[in-house]
């Protein structure tokens, strides 16, 4: 098999999976699985979860969650690989291994870094430095040349794929370059109107176990603005737009729910809306309400899948074990192999 085609892709355990993840990681999980020239590898970053502040209980019963999460959503056992990164000690062995050819400099100068920096100005450990070079060892340890992330992952995998490089300069080892699969939603906006979807912001996300009302109350919060004025075109794709009303003041907050509305209800009702709003008027209640319904389509099967499967926990412990055991098979492997270049076992 050639490595290459190896898919490894990881969701931290900080939490219930919200749209962002979904479209953004999700999407492109499942439309790797579903290629047979693939073999996808997809695990819960429980270890990554403990590089910012957290609650020992939560990532206990988060890092199932996620797990469950997967196989609600469609990840199947029988075609992936579904584990938990801290099951496979490999993980941190290579990722240290890695912090051998990484320079403090080049951590400390990813955007990444100093955003959670400065979210946690007491919180500035080893750990959050760290953190890229574990996804690096994360990725480099199936040897995965394929990645499903958000646009917000891709200072990471251009850290990885330096230090992929580095260490086949170094050592020859011959770790492929990873790149990132892009979903059509690879960067889900805030419904607060102001930048992307994001856990830790309250009032920014939907989350994949929202019902129907908790989704139609978290987009009756999103801001708008008077529905009528001018719409421009803007970015190097020409996709993005600018919406400024008859006041003049721009409004990101339009901008994201009509993102979310192409996202979930096609592009034609995208192009009415922005027809609407140079004309009659956009009337943001009607929007909000067809939105939510649309959204909670996609969401219930979900939903349903998660709730047969909670009722069966034997199951989801025997994926989570079965997964451990196959992810560990490849994992020896490459650390096996990355030792013997190192210097750290006798030439056989
Ligand atoms: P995390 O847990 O922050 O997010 C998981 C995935 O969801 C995507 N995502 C989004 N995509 C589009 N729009 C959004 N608003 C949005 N919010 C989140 C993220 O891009 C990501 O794909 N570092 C990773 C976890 C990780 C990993 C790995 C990923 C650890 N090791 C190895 C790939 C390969 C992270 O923090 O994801």
């Amino acid at each position: 098999m050639n490595p290459t085609k190896r898919v490894l892709s990881g969701i931290r355990a900080t939490g219930r999976l919200h749209l962002g993840n979904y479209l953004g990681a999700v999407k492109g999980m499942l439309a790797l699985q579903a290629d047979e020239q693939y073999q996808t590898l997809y695990m819960v970053a429980d270890v990554h979860t403990i590089t910012t502040p957290y609650d020992v209980e939560e990532l206990r019963r988060n890092r199932r969650e996620v797990i469950i999460d997967y196989l609600a959503v469609g990840l199947d056992p029988e075609r992936s690989i579904i584990f938990q990164q801290s099951e496979v000690n490999q993980h941190l062995e290579l990722a240290f291994y890695l912090s051998a050819v990484t320079t403090i400099g080049k951590m400390q100068h990813l955007p990444t870094f100093k955003d959670k920096v400065k979210q946690y100005p007491q919180h500035n450990t080893m750990a959050l430095l760290n953190y890229p070079i574990l996804m690096a060892a994360d990725i480099l340890l199936y040897k995965a040349g394929l990645v499903p992330v958000g646009k917000d992952q891709e200072p990471h995998l251009e850290a990885a794929r330096e230090i992929a490089r580095r260490m086949n300069q170094d050592y020859g080892t011959d770790f492929p370059e990873p790149v990132s699969f892009k979903t059509e939603g690879d960067y889900v906006p805030s419904l607060t109107g102001e930048g992307k979807m994001s856990k830790s912001v309250e009032g920014s996300y939907i989350n994949l176990t929202d019902d129907l009302e908790t989704i139609q109350h978290r987009l009756s919060a999103a801001p708008t603005d008077s529905g009528q004025g001018k719409v421009e075109v803007v970015g190097d794709d020409q996709k993005s737009r600018r919406f400024v009303d008859q006041s003049g003041a721009e409004s990101e907050g339009v901008a994201n729910l009509l993102s979310l509305v192409e996202l979930f209800e096609g592009e034609d009702k995208r192009n009415k809306y922005e027809a609407d709003y140079q004309g009659a008027g956009i009337r943001y209640g009607e929007l909000k309400q067809d939105l939510a319904v649309a959204i909670y389509e996609q969401l219930e099967p979900i939903q349903q899948k998660r709730r047969e499967l909670e009722a069966d926990p034997g199951y989801v412990d025997r994926v989570i074990a079965e997964g451990a055991d196959k992810a560990r098979q490849i994992a020896v492997e490459t650390v096996e192999e990355v030792r013997q270049k190192m210097g750290l076992r006798q030439w056989q």
